[in-house]
């Protein structure tokens, strides 16, 4: 019966064309097949190409770090999620300009828009909501409860029914979009990992979402991770398989892909398209009509331009646009994928030549990076992010940290045994990435557990290693959702900020500075046991640890350099037992809420720029004028 639905709508869908706007994506194009959208995150604009002539049209500044366009139904307006500035853009692409900035909760991120234009969905990733937009009105009109760090979204082809991602676990939900709220969802193998995006199949009931897997038992340049291609049943009974996973580095035959970041199916549904963002490559697949097969290769995979991050195809399926983000272009391809019909620029290299040579070489998992193909710096640290596991390292479990504010808080490492950046090139050269690195021969090699990173310069010796540096170095903070406004603390928090630097509590002591960390690369490093050290049989470096940043935690749990504190009141209770870790222990519950209402609220106001720690080797944004 549900089946039967499903063939209903593909004639419904099949009538009137597009599934265009369906899915979320760095790429859109408008139902006529005449223009198509790109989102140049980091040039915080978004642009626009007539595909006739297969030229840029005009680029539009949007804001920080866009996320997603979606195409309002015919219309020349455009919506486009602006994840860093936590607005959602409306562009008349006719004109050229924003005509209005609707404000959002925090971090808008994947969005959708019902054919028909009326009404737009967007994923708010750390608040973990879709919301409703009323196009016309130009306003939120409903919050809907998601899950946990949701990205990925997609319209199923009646409408009815929102599908979302959560990027950490790779989670299905459903949302029905008339009750507004979750009504099943598809778990994923415990390793599922960054799953920022979905796409439904317009006459099959199956979604399919292009994700990695985090071994972190395993620390090896081919063990650790996994590219993956999960398939969703949408209408099997809940207690059958309902989820069925493709490992993409066994699919090609010997032929290793990575990081799929995005996939696309064409408007018939008879192909499946898949993007590597680490390896720079595709797979074109047929779909096939059977639950258990699902897909099928066709061909070998196709190399695409650098860090394809997108791909849609066009609205009679017989064109395929790649997004190749590194060069700023989109490729316009026949059907299989077998030719390049055109190359069209579109925006201008952003920031700085070595910021985006950092940022090629972070994403890449292709010589001298790693031997292997399996891994990329941006398979742990998307975009600066932490990819919310905890690694079981040599040294010890470690979890991932987020990299925003780095250039401020060396040295590196929870055992600060890294005072560089550079140092990075023995992570290349270690078993995890299994790479040549940069330095060439002689960079002498570590010594079990010891620090010999701290005695070799590495800065200052290559242009592509002070080049990753540079790209890793400059990421910053947003604001924390948690304040009232700008600078302001709401009054819970105003208490626990009294607490955090009372003397007898004594945060401060450690947490200091405008980072909230006594971090410093003047020598002797300051490291404190915070009697957190004893809880891992197989740490080698402990227990005393360097002292990490408090902003953004908010976003970051779990805590600790083990991850053994789920939440910031289990930091300061059942992990700090002895008060070593501040003196808790005589706080009343009220206290304690304060003082995490307080951490929760960092960062209430942007940090400096510079401070007497900031290392040389980063970015920073000059100030735009408009
Ligand atoms: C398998 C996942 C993984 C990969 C791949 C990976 N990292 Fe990390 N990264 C981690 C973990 C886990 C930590 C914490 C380790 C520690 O502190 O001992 C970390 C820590 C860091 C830090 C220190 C952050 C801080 O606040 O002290 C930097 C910088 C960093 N990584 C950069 C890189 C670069 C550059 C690459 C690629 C050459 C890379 N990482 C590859 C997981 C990974
Ligand atoms: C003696 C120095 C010191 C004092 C005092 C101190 N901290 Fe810490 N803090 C640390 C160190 C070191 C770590 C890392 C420990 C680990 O990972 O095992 C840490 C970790 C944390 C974390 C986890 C951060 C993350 O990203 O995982 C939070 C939250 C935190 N501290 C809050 C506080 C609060 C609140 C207080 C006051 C009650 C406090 N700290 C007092 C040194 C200190």
């Amino acid at each position: 019966m549900l089946r039967s639905c499903w063939s209903f709508i593909l004639l419904l869908l099949l009538s009137t064309g597009a599934l265009g706007g369906s899915s979320n994506s760095l790429l859109d194009v408008r139902p006529d097949g005449s223009q198509l959208v790109t989102v140049n995150s980091d040039n915080g604009s978004i642009s626009v190409v007539d595909l006739k002539t297969r030229k840029k049209v005009v680029e539009v500044h949007v804001g920080d770090k866009p996320e997603g366009a979606t195409w309002i139904g015919t219309s020349p307006l455009a919506l486009v999620t602006v994840y860093r500035d936590d607005h959602v853009a409306f562009v008349d692409t006719a004109q050229g300009k924003v005509v209005h900035q609707l404000k959002v909760e925090d971090e808008p991120y994947g969005i959708v828009a019902l054919k028909d234009g009326s009404k737009a969905y967007v994923t708010l990733e750390y608040p973990g909501k879709v919301i409703e937009i009323d196009v016309a009105a130009r306003r939120v009109t409903r919050e809907l409860p998601a899950g946990e760090m949701v990205r990925g979204i997609a319209l199923s082809p009646d409408e009815k029914t929102l599908y979302v991602t959560e990027f950490y676990t790779g989670v299905l939900v459903a949302i029905d979009r008339e009750l507004g709220k979750v009504v099943d969802r598809w778990q994923g193998h415990s390793t599922d990992n960054l799953a920022r995006q979905v796409v439904v199949h317009p006459t099959r009931p199956k979604a399919y979402l292009a994700h990695i897997r985090s071994k972190v038992l395993v620390n090896h340049g081919a063990g650790s991770i996994f590219p993956q291609l999960s398939v969703c049943d949408l209408v099997a009974p809940r207690e059958t398989s309902r989820r069925t996973s493709f490992g993409m580095d066994t699919f090609n035959g010997v032929y290793v892909v990575t990081n799929p970041w995005e996939t696309a199916l064409s408007p018939d549904g008879r192909w499946l398209y898949t993007i590597y963002a680490g390896t720079n490559d595709m797979n074109v697949c047929r779909v096939i009509d059977d639950d258990y097969r699902e897909i099928q290769r066709e061909g070998m995979p196709r190399r695409t331009g650098s860090n394809p991050r997108a791909i849609r195809t066009s609205p009679d399926g017989e064109e395929v646009y790649i997004y190749n983000t590194l060069d700023f272009t989109v490729t316009v391809h026949d059907q299989l994928v077998r030719k390049t019909l055109a190359t069209i620029t579109v925006c201008a290299p952003p920031k700085s030549p070595e910021w985006v040579r950092g940022k090629i070489l972070f994403s890449t998992a292709r010589y001298p990076l790693t031997s292997r193909n399996w891994i990329a710096c941006a398979s742990c640290h998307p975009d600066g992010h932490s990819d919310n596991r905890v690694w079981k390292n040599p040294e010890g479990l470690r979890r991932t940290p987020p990299l925003m504010g780095l250039a401020h808080t060396h040295p590196l490492h929870w055992s600060a045994d890294r005072d560089e950046t550079q140092d990075f090139e023995y992570t290349i050269r270690s078993q995890l990435m299994q790479g040549a690195g940069f330095l060439g021969r002689g960079l002498k090699p570590k010594q079990g557990f010891q620090a010999t990173e701290l005695e070799v310069k590495t800065g200052g010796k290559s242009k592509d290693l002070d080049a990753l540096a540079i790209y890793t170095n400059s990421f910053t903070f947003t604001l924390s959702p948690h304040i009232p406004a700008p600078g302001k603390l709401s009054p819970e928090a105003r208490r626990g900020k009294a607490l955090f630097f009372e003397e007898t509590v004594g945060c401060a002591k450690c947490h200091s500075g405008p980072y909230y960390t006594d971090s410093s690369l003047t020598r002797p490093y300051k490291l404190h046991d915070v009697g957190t050290g004893q809880d891992d049989p197989l740490e080698k470096m402990g227990p005393k640890y360097d002292t990490p940043t408090l902003l953004g935690v908010y976003r970051s749990a779990p805590y600790l350099h083990h991850g053994k504190a789920k939440t910031l009141l289990e930091v300061l209770t059942t992990c700090n037992k002895e008060d070593k870790h501040g003196k808790t222990s005589h706080l009343t519950r009220e206290q304690l809420d304060d003082l995490v209402a307080f951490l929760k609220s960092l960062p209430y106001e942007l940090p400096p720029d510079e401070t007497p720690n900031t290392v040389k080797d980063r970015f920073v944004e000059p100030k735009r004028k408009d």
